[in-house]
C-alpha cells in the first residue's frame, strides 16, 4: 500500500509499505477513505516530537471502512464506515474510567506518533471497539474528518475547560483550525462576546464569518488595550489560548477578568511566565488538557443535526498521490489561506 512516512526532520516521502495486519485481538484494520494534515504533523516534521521516530507513517485523523477485525472486536464488522479518533483508548484503565482517554495507559495519542497512522491506504487501529465511532448512513464524510481531532480539541480543551456560559465574554487567541473549532463550539453556550485575536487578517476574516463578535490583529501590540475597550475594562470571563507560545499565554493572563478561566489548548515547547504578582488575588483558574475525544459521540450528533458545519474549515482538497502538494499548501497557510485540507484516498 502507499503511505506518507516521516523520515527525520524536514524529510518525508510517499512510500510503498506492507498492508498492516491484526496484531492484537482488539485491533481492526481500516481502509482509509479520507484523511487530513494537522499542525501537529508539521511539528513532527520539524523534529519537535521525539516520540515519533523516523519511518513512522504520519496522520491521526480520518474516516474509512473496516477491512478486518480481531477476534475480540464486537462493535464493528468489515464493511462498516467509521470515524477514526486521534486518541486510542482501551476504555478500562484507570484514566479511561475517568474519561481521560488521552492518558489511556495502553493508548492515548499514539496514531501517527508511536504507531503508524492514517495517511495511508490502510491503518491498524488498536482498541477498535472504543477508538472508532460508527458513521451514520448518509453522513458527510468530509465534515466528519474534522471530528477526529480539531472539533473535540477546541471544544474540550477550550470551551468546556474554559467554562463558557450564556452571556459570558470569551477571547480566543489564535485563529488556526483549533481556535476556529473553539469559536464554532463556544456558540453552543451563547456567550455575549466572542473576541478572536490573531496576526493573520485572512484568518480573522474567517473568524468573523464563523461568528466572532470582534476580531483583533495583535501585530501592533495593542491587543490588551482593545480587549479592555471591548469589555468595559473588565477583561474576559474565558481566555482560550490556541497558539502555544509564551506571548499568547501571557496575553491571556493579562486579559482574563477576575473570576475567569484561562483555558490553554496550545502545545508549548518553551517555559511561560506565570505572573502571580498580578494574578494572586484575581480568583482565576488555569486549565490544561490533551484532547480526550470524550465528547466525540455528542459532537457527531450535533454535526448530524447540522447545528454546526465543520466543513466550513475545509479550504483545499487533494488526491492521495498529491499529498506532498497538500503538505506544501497546508505548511504555507499564510500564503495559501489553507485551514484544513482533505486528502481523498
Ligand atoms: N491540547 C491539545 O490536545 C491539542 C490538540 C491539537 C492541537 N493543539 C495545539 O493547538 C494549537 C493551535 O493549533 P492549530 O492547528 O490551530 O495551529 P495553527 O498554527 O494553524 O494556528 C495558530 C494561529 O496562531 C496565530 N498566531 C501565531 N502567533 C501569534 C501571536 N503572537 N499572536 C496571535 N496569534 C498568533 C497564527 O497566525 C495562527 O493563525 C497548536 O499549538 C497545536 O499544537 C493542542
Ligand atoms: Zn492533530
Ligand atoms: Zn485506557
Amino acid at each position: 500500500m502507499k503511505a506518507l512516512a516521516y523520515l527525520g526532520p524536514d524529510k518525508k516521502a510517499l512510500e510503498e509499505r506492507p498492508k498492516p495486519m491484526i496484531a492484537a485481538a482488539t485491533d481492526a484494520i481500516v481502509r482509509v477513505t479520507r484523511t487530513t494534515i494537522c499542525g501537529t504533523d508539521l511539528h513532527i516534521l520539524k523534529g519537535d516530537v521525539p516520540s515519533c521516530t523516523p519511518g513512522r507513517i504520519l496522520g491521526h485523523e480520518g474516516v474509512g471502512v473496516v477491512d478486518s477485525i480481531g477476534t475480540a472486536v464486537t462493535s464493528f464488522k468489515p464493511g462498516n464506515t467509521v470515524l477514526i479518533s486521534c486518541i486510542s483508548s482501551c476504555g478500562k484503565c484507570v484514566y479511561c474510567r475517568k474519561l481521560m482517554y488521552s492518558h489511556c495507559t495502553t493508548g492515548g495519542w499514539i496514531l501517527g506518533n508511536k504507531i503508524d497512522g492514517t495517511q495511508a491506504e490502510f491503518v491498524r487501529i488498536p482498541h477498535a471497539d472504543t477508538s472508532l465511532y460508527p458513521v451514520p448512513a448518509g453522513a458527510d464524510e468530509e465534515a466528519l474528518v474534522m471530528l477526529s481531532d480539531i472539533l473535540p480539541t477546541g471544544f474540550e480543551c477550550g470551551v468546556l475547560n474554559g467554562k463558557v456560559t450564556p452571556g459570558s465574554s470569551v477571547a480566543i487567541v489564535g485563529a488556526g483550525p483549533i481556535g476556529l473549532a473553539a469559536l464554532l463550539t463556544a456558540q453552543f453556550y451563547a456567550p455575549s462576546a466572542l473576541i478572536v485575536i490573531d496576526l493573520d487578517d485572512n484568518r480573522l476574516e474567517v473568524a468573523r464569518r464563523f461568528g466572532a463578535t470582534a476580531t483583533i490583529n495583535s501585530a501592533d501590540g495593542q491587543a490588551l488595550r482593545r480587549v479592555m475597550e471591548l469589555t468595559g475594562n473588565l477583561g474576559v470571563d474565558t481566555a482560550i489560548e490556541a497558539v502555544g507560545i509564551p506571548a499568547t499565554f501571557e496575553l491571556c493572563e493579562a486579559i482574563v477578568a477576575p473570576g475567569g478561566v484561562i483555558a490553554n489548548v496550545g502545545v508549548h515547547g518553551a517555559p511561560v511566565s506565570l505572573h502571580m504578582e498580578r494574578l494572586w488575588d484575581r480568583n482565576i483558574t488555569i486549565t490544561t488538557r490533551l484532547v480526550d475525544t470524550a465528547s466525540t459521540p455528542d459532537l457527531l450528533k450535533i454535526v448530524q443535526s447540522r447545528r454546526i458545519d465543520p466543513k466550513l474549515l475545509i479550504t483545499h482538497r487533494f488526491k492521495f498521490d498529491k499529498i506532498l502538494d497538500a503538505y506544501e499548501t497546508f505548511g504555507n497557510a499564510a500564503k495559501t489561506g489553507a485551514l484544513k485540507v482533505i486528502i481523498e484516498i
